[in-house]
């Protein structure tokens, strides 16, 4: 009999006029390792909430029915899932308490908590003690220490929701070694991943969700990307080998917009400085905990620089002291959690908001709202709650509200983070237009390809390697002089 059923399975969240999953007919053995593939909003965290038993009865309206081992998943949970965002799921301090909070929840004896805790972290690899405060672990770390929170439960079934967005290359290896070394053959895998290529050693099987509704592809995943490459590439998937466009600069890049000198960011030891120039995309890369989101803060103006000086604008003031409302009309920001700062109810006044502080007129402000929601596929999300929207449309709201008040810089930490292919390649054409209009764009990225399509130059902030010692800058007393 076969673990997860689903029959004629729909769910339409509250307050949504349309369904965000519908019509889904599938049937997973056990031990199955299935790849969950669909556009963005096509309802692939959906259907894993669904799985995991957290789609409350009074959260929407549902449809035929989900069954694990022919039962309802909301009456016993059997499942493990590891959200998009892994903020979402640590709640505690400590590492090891976050890891144990969840076998205490699910009554698991007090004798053999902390060894699952500790069996948990040694199989992601966890570098640290269990004391380890979660606030002090990189982007990556928390991902792998939320993973172990979900291996700890032993899951018969394992649903895992794009663990490695946002890991530098490095970091969502070791996560992907940790799932690989956690699947045995009772445990049936549910991995929601955009980047087909890096997902596919770990699966068997991929289903391609169809957004409408109903299943677009299902099989062995040589077969469904044989099969259907094409169509699956133009609806979004990112099928692996297919080309993507590439945008060079049209002119040479202008004069220097905002420049940093010598400043240093968290505990590195080396001064950093660079510059944005008018018509130019500066990917700045490295791996996860480096300081590329506390420099970014530092350029756009958000974070007063410790050492060193910020430049801007031919403005005698740095960017930290100026007003709000002229930061905001010379440089926009998107961190890399902007997903927790949406201040308004509904997506269209998200968008409004800059454009109205500044004064323009409203039908100004229309048109810009309009114009955005258009090009980042989120005109029929115009009224719905910023908080509500799926990983990848949340992203390209954050990125769409900096482009609203049309900065001459752009500040934007992970913009590409979620995005189908076709959203993607959307949102890359529209920072090649702005690029070549004269703005200047620093993209803070783990994305290669955003790197090899857009980016005129790169700042790697990889620190060096340490120098051996016979060359230290300070040599030691015994050193002849
Ligand atoms: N809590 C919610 N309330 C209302 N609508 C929601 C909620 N969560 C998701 N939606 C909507 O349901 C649809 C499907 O969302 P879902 O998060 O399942 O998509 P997804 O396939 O996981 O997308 P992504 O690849 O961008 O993460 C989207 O249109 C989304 O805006
Ligand atoms: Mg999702």
């Amino acid at each position: 009999m076969p673990e997860v059923v689903l029959r004629g399975f729909g769910w339409r969240h509250a307050g949504r006029k349309a369904w965000a999953v519908r019509g889904v007919d599938l049937n997973i053995q056990h031990g199955e390792r299935v790849l969950l593939l669909g556009p963005s909003g096509a309802g692939k965290s959906t259907l894993l909430a669904a799985l995991a038993g957290l789609l409350p009865e009074d959260s929407g309206e549902g449809e035929g029915s989900v069954t694990i081992d022919g039962r309802d998943p909301r009456v016993r949970e059997t499942s493990g899932l590891l959200f998009q965002d892994p903020q979402t799921q640590l709640v505690m301090a400590r590492s090891g308490d976050d890891v144990a909070f969840g076998l205490e929840n699910r009554g698991v004896p007090e004798n053999d908590i902390w060894p699952r805790v500790s069996d948990a972290l040694d199989r992601v690899g966890f570098p640290y003690p269990i004391t380890r405060p979660a606030n002090a672990l990189s982007g990556g770390e928390q991902q792998r220490l939320a993973l172990a929170g979900v291996l700890a439960l032993r899951p018969g079934l394992l649903l895992l929701d794009e663990p490695t967005a946002n890991l530098d290359p490095q970091g969502a290896e070791l996560v992907r070694e940790a799932i690989a070394r956690s699947l045995d053959q009772d445990t049936t895998l549910i991995l929601i991943e955009h980047r087909v290529a890096e997902a596919l050693p770990l699966v068997d099987r991929a289903i391609v969700l169809e957004p409408g509704g109903g299943v677009l592809a299902d099989g062995a995943p040589e077969v469904v990307f044989a099969g259907h490459g094409p169509s699956l590439a133009g609806q979004g998937i990112w099928v692996p080998g297919y080309q993507l466009p590439q945008h060079r600069a049209v002119s040479r890049p202008g004069d220097s917009l905002v420049r940093a000198e010598s400043v240093t960011v968290r505990d590195r030891l080396d001064e950093i400085s660079l510059a944005v120039h008018a018509g130019e995309v500066l990917a700045m890369t490295g791996p996860n905990g480096v300081g590329k989101s506390t420099l970014a803060l530092v350029m756009g103006g958000l974070l007063a620089p410790g050492p060193g000086r910020v430049h801007a604008f031919e403005d005698p003031k740095p960017p930290h002291r100026w007003r709000a409302a002229q930061l905001t009309q010379r440089i926009g920001s998107v961190f890399q959690n902007p997903e927790h700062q949406f201040v308004t109810a509904k997506v269209a006044d998200e968008l409004a908001l800059g454009p109205r502080r500044l004064g323009r007129s409203p039908a100004e402000v229309t048109a810009t709202v309009d114009e955005l929601l258009e090009r980042l596929r989120l005109t029929r999300l115009a009224g719905a709650n910023p908080y509500t929207l799926s990983g990848g449309e949340a992203r390209r709201l954050s990125v769409a509200t900096a482009l609203a008040t049309a900065p001459r810089v752009l500040i934007l930490d992970e913009p590409t983070f979620g995005q189908d292919r076709r959203t993607w390649i959307d949102l890359v054409a529209l920072l090649a237009r702005l690029r070549d209009e004269g703005h200047g764009i620093l993209a803070v990225t783990h994305d290669d390809a955003f790197v090899a399509s857009l980016a005129d130059r790169v700042h790697d902030l990889t620190p060096a390697p340490p120098l051996p010692r016979r060359y230290s800058a300070f040599p030691s007393r015994d050193w002849p002089s």
